[in-house]
């Protein structure tokens, strides 16, 4: 309750136009009618929104990650998943179509939902600020980096570049530890160490990448390992950042936006157990059996994709099946930098980083009030 309470009194101080009722309602009417006013007046702003600063710019930056979101499922939407108005703009590619199914026979179904999902996402966050009067987030100027040449992409400008990627997979071991949270400071072994270490395609970069066979497997087998790592981002930075949002109405948005993205990390953290284990003839780079010794047990078992308990605030509590990080210092910032290293960003401007950096500068300023 106390949490709840906080946010009410700060509006209640910031607001000058209730400011204003209460010095004319004083002078013309009796305490019960005063108050009872007030009330409808805080009930009724509440409901409008009247955003604060704080929760535009954590909303904001949410909006320029779901841009961000959008425009790289966009990719793999329309080389691997399922072609149709919904989701427009491709023609697909059967051979890494194909090599996706590996997977699961229903990748292309889920590539297409998990598109369409942040396509609505960013639209959404974009209107709502609209409609409270806050200034929207256009990327479209960002929109410069090439398209793959294979089979099935559209040629337009992207925001983003899945062909270079630097994979962090340690997510998949993060979610297995019984003692262990990153928001005490601890680090987790990859799951597939060479993803961590090189530049790699998630996307055939042309048709010169749909053979030979297990050369287009471990394009397919990075994407299933991306969709966890992006997908697991999204899981943590809604939790994140609604510690800090200040309206009723901004933290429903976050709250009820955040789960879809947990959906979403549980249904890829699934799928990417299966991507077979192989060697990529062309790169080297090793998916390794991760059932198999040095892999296998409580760290690396495939169908061990539910949260594991573990730590979580003190360690003075028993453990808990818990979203790991969820601090809120600096998350935007953190998210920002785990996507740039992603690789994802790769040939942007600096014009766009100076912009993706104040928008998360402003979100990891936004206080409750502020
Ligand atoms: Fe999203
Ligand atoms: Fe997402």
């Amino acid at each position: 309750m106390e949490e709840r309470v906080k946010p009410l009194k700060s509006f209640l101080s910031r607001r000058s136009f209730l400011g204003k009722s209460l010095a004319v309602g004083a002078g013309t009417m009796g305490a019960g009618f005063l108050a009872t006013t007030l009330a409808a007046q805080v009930s009724d702003a509440n409901s409008r929104g009247g955003l604060t600063r704080g929760d535009a710019d954590i909303l904001r930056f949410l909006a320029a990650a779901e841009l961000i979101e959008a425009d790289l499922w966009q990719q793999y939407n329309e080389l691997g998943g399922i072609q149709d108005p919904e989701v427009p703009g491709g023609t697909g590619n059967p051979a890494y179509t194909a090599a996706l199914q590996v997977l699961d026979g229903d990748m292309n179904q889920y590539i297409h939902d998990n598109t369409d999902d942040e396509i609505t996402h960013a639209a959404f966050l974009n209107a709502y600020l609209a409609s409270k009067g806050a200034q929207p987030v256009n990327l479209d100027q960002f929109r410069t980096l090439p398209s793959s040449q294979a089979t099935g992409a559209q040629q337009i400008g992207r925001l983003t570049n899945l062909m270079q990627l630097t994979v962090d997979t340690s997510w998949w071991t993060r979610y297995r530890s019984d003692n262990k949270n990153p928001d005490f400071g601890d680090t987790f072994r990859q799951a597939i160490e060479g993803l961590s270490m090189g530049q790699f395609p998630a996307i055939p970069r042309n048709n010169g990448d749909l053979t030979p066979p297990d050369h287009l497997q471990a394009i397919a087998n990075t994407a299933g390992f991306h969709f966890g790592f992006i997908e697991q981002g999204g899981t943590s930075l809604y939790p994140s950042l609604a510690q800090r949002v200040t309206h009723d109405e901004a933290l429903r948005i976050l709250l009820s936006i955040g789960p879809t993205e947990a959906m979403h990390f549980q249904t890829w953290h699934d799928k990417a157990g299966n991507a077979p284990p192989l060697t990529d003839p062309t790169n080297g780079l090793v998916f390794p059996d991760l059932n198999s010794p040095p892999f296998g047990g409580e760290e690396f078992q495939t169908n061990l994709i539910m949260p594991e308990p573990t730590i979580f605030l003190s360690r003075a509590f028993p453990i808990v099946s818990i979203v790991r990080p969820t601090e809120t210092d600096g998350a935007a910032m953190a998210a920002l930098n785990a996507l740039t290293a992603d690789g994802l960003f790769i040939g942007q401007t600096p014009a766009f980083f100076a912009l993706l950096t104040e928008l998360a500068r402003a979100a990891d300023h936004a206080r409750h009030g502020g």
